[in-house]
């Protein structure tokens, strides 16, 4: 018998990707709870309509009425909590969103799940796992010789969303040792692929490469992130909710460390080649140096050992092959892009591009303030 599961923010990037890969892969009924917010989008699961397994309910995380109704009726196998806010720089320009979703909201969710989780008894009970979603942002910033962030390395968030997502993996651990819920937490690096918001470093520099916009590069643009392709990290949390131990904290990471001009670079590349017809190629003229955004973290790496080791998961798609089915996915889904880039996402590109002012790259001198 295949059990349901309870997801928060599946109307998200993430989210929605893993509710798509679990549903085609039949593996049990999803109630999915997301606000949608900016960030959430019922476009993503319009593939699901109609789908028996299928559940969509518009609420809040922090509804713990809604919550525990919603554990009650469905009686879930498990709770994989996805929901948050997830910008570093929304984050920045306005942090108290973050504390109420990331915090107080994941607070909410633990209240639900350990008052549902005290009801349950025998095999259901037995079954019961809390999957907590969150970010290797919580270990802080690495040199560039450090090593990869460990399931061990000591928390030092840096931005308010670091420390918020920090915060809720503190409830989870509190939640799990004095109330005995079993929960599970993974710490994700920077995802990618289809139905990612524009907003995010990948998809917004093919959206405004194919505008002719400027593509604004922060600082020096050799800050380093450790890519993953968003269908691994399903694939991922699938084997984790399978066999992964309670307790336990597992790093998940594609081991695709690049710099973000070398991603910007690659990413105009790809263009040129798949739009040759475009007028604005070559699209790396683009590029535009921008201020830094405050407290920008040099670099992540993710040392993903344990949970290739432990439970048998690799990721399947390398940086330029997960990279080119984004763009294409992108070129194919104009429509989707267009839709979610109107309104409040034209208030957010003023609010945080508007003050950056043009700065010299230090990194490619030359292809500075092309636009
Ligand atoms: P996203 O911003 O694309 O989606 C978040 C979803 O949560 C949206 O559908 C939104 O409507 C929903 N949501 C927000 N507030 C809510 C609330 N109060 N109640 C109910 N729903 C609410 O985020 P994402 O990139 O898909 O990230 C999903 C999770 O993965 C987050 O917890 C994030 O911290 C974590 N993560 C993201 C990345 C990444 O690279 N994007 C990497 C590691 C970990
Ligand atoms: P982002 O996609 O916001 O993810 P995160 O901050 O969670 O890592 O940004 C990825 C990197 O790209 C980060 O170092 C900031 C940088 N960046 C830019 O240089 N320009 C941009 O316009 C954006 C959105 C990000």
């Amino acid at each position: 018998m295949k059990h349901g599961i309870l997801v928060t923010g599946g109307a998200g990037f993430i989210g929605s990707n893993f509710v798509l890969d679990w549903l085609g892969a039949g593996l049990g009924p999803v109630v999915n709870l997301d606000a949608l917010t900016y960030a959430g989008n019922l476009e993503n699961l319009a593939s699901m309509e109609g789908n028996p397994g299928h559940t969509f309910v518009r609420g809040d995380i922090g509804d713990l009425a809604l919550v525990q109704g919603l554990l009650e009726k469905h009686r879930p196998s498990a709770i994989v909590h996805f929901a948050a806010e997830s910008h570093v720089d929304r984050s920045i320009v306005g942090p108290e969103t973050f504390l109420r979703t990331n915090i107080d909201g994941t607070f909410t969710m633990l209240q639900a799940a350990r008052k549902y989780y005290d009801g349950l008894e025998g095999a259901e009970r037995e079954r019961f796992r809390f999957l907590h979603v969150s970010t290797d942002e919580v270990y802080g910033t690495l040199s560039p010789t450090d090593p990869a962030f460990h399931e061990e390395t000591p928390y030092a968030p840096n931005s308010p969303y670091a420390a918020s997502k920090a915060a809720s993996d503190h409830l989870v651990r509190a939640w799990l040792h004095t109330y005995g819920l079993p929960t599970i937490i993974t710490n994700c690096s920077n995802n990618y692929g289809p139905y990612q918001f524009p907003e995010k470093l990948i998809p917004l520099m093919i959206a405004n490469a194919l505008a002719g916009k400027a593509l604004p590069v922060y600082g020096d643009g050799q800050q380093v992130r450790d890519w993953l392709y968003v269908g691994d990290h399903a694939s991922a949390l699938r084997v984790v909710l399978a066999n992964g131990r309670v307790g336990e904290t597992y790093n998940v990471g594609g081991g695709n460390q690049r710099t973000n001009l070398e991603v910007v670079t690659t990413l105009c590349a790809l263009l040129d080649e798949l739009v040759p017809e475009s007028k604005f190629k070559p699209h790396f003229q683009q590029v535009k140096y921008v201020t830094d955004r405050p407290g920008h973290d040099r670099r992540y790496a993710i040392d993903a050992r344990k949970l290739e080791g432990e439970l048998k998961w690799s990721a399947q798609e390398s940086f330029e092959t997960g990279l080119r089915k984004t763009v294409q996915w992108y070129l194919s889904n104009a429509e989707w892009v267009s839709n979610v880039t109107s309104g409040a996402y034209q208030q957010w590109v003023t609010k945080n591009y508007g003050d950056r002012t043009a700065v010299a790259g230090t990194a490619a001198a030359g292809t500075e303030g092309a636009r």
